[in-house]
């Protein structure tokens, strides 16, 4: 099928990943939280005892909504708190969690939830992957970019002091439930970050989806359940036929996905990830865009689009200062660039499927020179 075409049931009906004995259901709707018990019965009948990754702060806000849930379809429920953000994807944390199950008795049958953001999501199914060779874990992004993203599709990780996500795996969750109504409490700047990722599937994939955050606009940013919802379950629904194609991203399919991350990652690795990735990745597709437009496949006044969108949702305004030398080296660092070149993810056109190219550095200075000197 192709990518994208594929519409959403309802707002109800739950978004299928189809890998055959992986496959699983990712559900989206505001307030679908207290469901989880519920929901992992169905998903797991016979599981009855899980560990919740978290930290203090999502803990305190939906831990005991998640617990409540859980205990209530007779799962017994521990909560272990990590460190907020980057901070809890160590391989020494990883280890001291693994502790954890082992004390809390977490055998074959148990299960791990994930309660939070991006970092939490990728540990929780890293541990859960390589603990006891392998437990089932339950996705419950906190965050719009987990939402659309990291929670779906396998890919765990922790760092090495040598890259982000250079050590990991792929294990797939048994079900992914993303609760709407959390964005609410969402700060604004962490919602204007995941929106830069809903901005990415329009490009790649989904010209209806990028005229509807169009037509919205920043009305987006006042975090309506209902409105995100809408763009969750597109998001979801693209996402998981990219990963349906291309699970274990060898064929330059899930690849796309990286749009704006190749520039993107090298900026947030080298402002300490002070930076939001929204907003890095939002600079990332602008430049990746401008490449396009070089190499002849993107038309200019699709450029001037794709970055009005994210100037809406104030992405891409502002680049922090940076010198085109540190950005190209931490490029090459990235484990993405292969045989000593770096590989693009080029967009050709809104909408459409992108096209993965080598380019050359001398092409790829100029144009963060251009993107920086505009910027400046
Ligand atoms: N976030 C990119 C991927 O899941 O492949």
């Amino acid at each position: 099928m192709e990518i994208g075409a594929s519409k959403p049931d309802s707002d109800t009906w739950p978004i299928q990943v189809n890998l055959g004995v992986r496959s699983y259901p990712i559900y989206v709707a505001p307030g679908i939280l207290s469901s989880v018990g519920r929901l992992v019965r169905e998903s797991l009948p016979h599981a009855n005892k899980c560990v919740i990754v978290t930290s203090p702060p999502i803990n305190e806000l939906y831990g005991e909504a998640l617990m409540k849930s859980l205990i209530g379809a007779g799962i017994d429920a521990k909560p272990v708190m990590a460190p907020d953000g980057e901070d809890a994807k160590t391989w020494d944390f990883a280890g001291n969690i693994l502790g954890d199950f082992l004390d809390h008795g977490i055998d074959r049958g148990s299960f791990i939830v994930a309660l939070g953001g991006g970092a939490i999501g990728d540990l929780a199914g890293f541990v859960s992957s390589i603990y006891l060779r392998g437990v089932n874990h339950v996705q419950v992004p906190t965050t719009l970019l987990a939402q659309v993203d990291s929670s779906i599709g396998g890919k765990t990780a922790v760092n090495h002091r040598r890259g982000k996500n250079l050590i990991g795996t792929f294990h797939q969750p048994s079900l992914v439930v993303s609760d709407t109504n959390m964005m609410k409490t969402l700060p604004p700047e962490e919602l204007r970050s995941g929106l830069g990722e809903v901005v990415k599937y329009g490009v790649i994939s989904d010209l209806g989806l990028f005229k509807r955050l169009e037509e919205k606009g920043e009305t987006i940013l006042e975090a309506d359940p209902n409105v995100l919802t809408y763009f969750v379950r597109k998001c979801a629904a693209i996402k998981a036929k990219f990963v349906e194609e291309d699970e274990k991203d060898t064929k330059d399919i899930r690849a796309a996905l990286n749009y704006g991350h190749t520039v993107g990652h090298a900026l947030e690795i080298l402002a300490k990830f002070k930076l939001r990735h929204g907003e890095a990745v939002a600079f990332g597709m602008n430049v990746a865009a401008k490449l396009s437009q070089r190499l002849g496949f993107m038309e200019s006044m699709d450029l001037e689009r794709q970055r009005g969108l994210l100037e809406q949702f104030g992405l891409g305004v502002e680049t922090p200062p940076i010198d085109v030398k540190s950005l190209l080296e931490a490029m090459y660092k990235d484990k993405k660039s292969k045989e000593g070149s770096i590989r693009f993810v080029i967009p050709t056109g809104l909408g459409c499927r992108p096209t993965i190219r080598k380019v050359s550095d001398h092409l790829i200075s100029q144009t963060l020179e251009e993107e920086i000197g505009e910027k400046a």
